[in-house]
């Protein structure tokens, strides 16, 4: 168990386009997942993406058995290990949310998403994994998985009017939490 030094935005490694898997169900595999994970509940995350962490692999974690406290309406997000991933757009419909990371710590910022997705990649053993999302379910797999190609949210802004501190947006918010 180890919680890593998260990557913070500037740090040429989370603009990398990370290398697929190859090998699944390894000891160096599930290190690494139990990394993620341990580093993501220490910063009480709602994702992370290997490169978050810089490890230069297609790996992704996200969702938790619990409600969102930033996001109380919305549904659960399946707890996930996602490897390899490709995003498929269901409709060309696009929806506008806000969103933080843990890599762009103390802001926020809204982000147009696809809003109907279908994902497929494999879990940490390799098993296929082929689901379709919607709205924050998407929204949180196409965050983490940008990661992987080097873009960070903000390169995603388009009106940056609704782009800022989070303690200046939204004053009483727990800043500290929920970022992915
Ligand atoms: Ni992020």
């Amino acid at each position: 168990m180890t919680v890593r030094t998260l990557l913070k935005m500037g740090d040429a490694r989370l603009l990398r386009h990370a290398q697929a898997v190859t090998a699944f169900d390894t000891p160096e595999l599930h290190a690494l997942i139990t990394d993620l994970k341990d580093t993501m509940a220490a910063a009480n995350g709602a994702g992370l993406a290997a490169p978050q962490i810089g490890v230069d692999l297609q790996v992704v974690i996200f969702g938790s058995d619990q409600p969102n406290p930033r996001y109380p309406d919305a549904p659960i997000v399946p707890r996930t290990v996602l490897i390899n991933p490709v995003i498929t757009a269901l409709s060309n419909e696009e929806e506008d949310g806000w969103e933080g990371c843990l890599s762009v710590p103390g802001l926020r910022g809204v982000v147009p998403r696809w809003r109907h997705i279908r994902y497929q990649g494999f879990d940490a053993s390799g098993a296929v994994i082929d689901r379709e999302a919607e709205g924050f379910h998407a929204r949180v797999v196409q965050h983490e998985c940008d990661h992987l190609w080097g873009l960070l949210y903000p390169m995603r802004v388009r009106d940056f009017t609704r782009f800022g501190f989070t303690e200046v947006l939204f004053p009483g918010l727990d800043a500290s939490s929920d970022d992915d």
